[in-house]
C-alpha cells in the first residue's frame, strides 16, 4: 500500500514509519517538524520512503500529500493535555480543523482506509471505578487534547458521510519506549527517567490507573489494522493496549524502582482530583483482530534504563524532550 502517515516524524509516528516499511509499504510522510527532524534521519536508507514538510492546515499541501496514496494514517497533532492547554487556538485548528479538512480531502480522493489515532484519555474519569473501561463507555474528555479528539472520532464515524475511506480510530493507551524522537513526558518515560538521574521522584495522585503501551506495539497496531479485512474495521473504535499493563501511578512507580534497583526517593502528593482515572479493557482488538502486546511495561522499563545508562539518551531533561 502507499500509506500518508501524517506526524510520522513524531515520538510514535517515526517507529510507525519503520514498521510500515518494513511490511513493505510506501510511506509518505507529511509533518511540520515542531520537535525537529531526528526522527526521521533512519528512514532515507529506504527509497520507499518520502517526505514532505508542511502544515497540515494547508489545503494546498493536503491535497499534494493525498496524492496517488491508498491509506492515510493520521497522527499529526498537537498532543497532550499541557500542550494544548497553552496553545488552545493552534490545538483547536490542528487537531480539529485541519483533521476535519484531511479527512474531507480523502473522501474526495480514491483513498481506501483512514486511520485515526485518538487517546484512551477520551474516557477521563471512571464513574463506577469497579466497571473496566469499554469502547461502549461514555467518553469524558477533561481537557482539550481530548475533547478535540472526541469531536474528531465523532465526525470520522458518524454515518452521515456518505462515501468515504473506511474508517478506523485506535485509543491508544499512554505510550512508553525508546524511540528515534524520544519523550520525556510521558508517564513511564518519565518516571523512569527521574527515578534513575534524579534518585528522586515526585507523584500526584499515586492511586489514579491508567494503561500503558510499548510505542512499537502502537505501531503494531496501525499496520494490522491496514492489513485486516475491511469488514472487521470499518467504522470502528478500539482500545490498543492490554488489561495487564493498567497500573496506579504509585504501584508503577515501585515497580520502575524496584528494577533501577536504587533508594531513590518516591514522595506522594496527597491528590484526590485528577480528572484522569481510567481502568481500561482491550478485549475488542484482541478478540476482533488477534491483537497482542509484545512488550510490557517492565520490558519497556529495562530498555530505557539501558539507553540512558549506556548513554545512547543524553541530556534527558532538555526540552526538545517534552511537547
Ligand atoms: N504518545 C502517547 O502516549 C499517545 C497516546 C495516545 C494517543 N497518541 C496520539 O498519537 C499521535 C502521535 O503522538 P506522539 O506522542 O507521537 O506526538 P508527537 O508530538 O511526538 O508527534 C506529533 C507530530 O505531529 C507533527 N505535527 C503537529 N502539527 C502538525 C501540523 N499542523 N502539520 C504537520 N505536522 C504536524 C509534529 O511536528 C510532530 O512531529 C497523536 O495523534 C496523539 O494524540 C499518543
Amino acid at each position: 500500500m502507499k500509506v500518508l502517515l501524517t506526524g510520522g516524524a513524531g515520538y510514535v509516528g517515526s517507529v510507525v514509519a519503520h514498521d510500515l516499511l518494513s511490511r513493505g509499504h510506501e510511506v509518505r510522510v507529511v509533518d511540520m517538524l515542531l520537535y525537529g527532524g531526528q526522527g526521521l534521519l533512519g528512514l532515507y536508507q529506504d527509497e520507499r520512503f518520502s517526505f514532505l514538510g508542511g502544515d497540515l492546515r494547508s489545503a494546498q499541501l493536503v491535497e499534494l500529500a493525498l496524492h496517488g496514496m491508498d491509506a492515510v494514517v493520521h497522527l499529526a497533532a498537537i498532543v497532550g493535555d499541557p500542550a494544548c492547554a497553552r496553545q488552545p487556538e493552534l490545538a483547536r485548528a490542528v487537531n480539529l480543523d485541519a483533521s476535519l479538512q484531511l479527512f474531507r480531502a480523502s473522501c474526495a480522493r480514491e483513498v481506501e482506509r483512514f486511520v485515526f489515532a485518538s487517546t484512551c484519555s477520551n474516557y477521563g474519569r471512571m464513574s463506577n471505578p469497579s466497571v473496566w473501561l469499554t469502547e461502549e463507555s461514555e467518553l469524558r474528555p477533561v481537557s482539550l487534547y481530548a475533547q478535540t479528539k472526541v469531536e474528531v472520532e465523532q465526525a470520522f464515524l458518524s454515518p452521515s458521510a456518505a462515501s468515504r475511506p473506511v474508517t478506523t480510530v485506535l485509543r491508544f493507551a499512554t505510550v512508553f519506549g525508546v524511540s528515534p524522537r524520544m519523550r520525556f513526558d510521558l508517564t513511564v518515560n518519565e518516571f523512569t527517567m527521574e527515578l534513575l538521574t534524579k534518585r528522586k521522584l515526585t507523584i500526584y495522585g499515586a492511586q489514579f490507573w491508567r494503561p500503558y503501551l510499548h510505542v512499537r506495539d502502537a505501531a503494531r497496531a496501525i499496520g494490522l489494522v491496514l492489513e485486516s479485512p475491511l469488514d472487521k474495521i470499518a467504522n470502528q473504535a478500539f482500545n490498543v493496549g492490554d488489561a495487564n499493563q493498567n497500573y496506579q501511578k504509585g504501584a508503577l512507580a515501585e515497580l520502575i524502582r524496584a528494577q533501577i534497583g536504587n533508594h531513590a526517593r518516591i514522595e506522594r502528593v496527597e491528590k484526590t482530583e485528577d480528572p484522569r482515572d481510567y481502568r481500561v479493557s482491550f478485549d475488542k482488538i484482541q478478540r476482533g483482530l488477534g491483537f497482542q502486546i509484545t512488550r510490557t511495561v517492565e520490558q519497556g522499563v529495562q530498555e530505557l534504563i539501558e539507553a540512558i545508562s549506556s548513554g545512547v539518551i543524553t541530556e534527558c531533561d532538555h526540552s526538545r524532550y517534552r511537547n
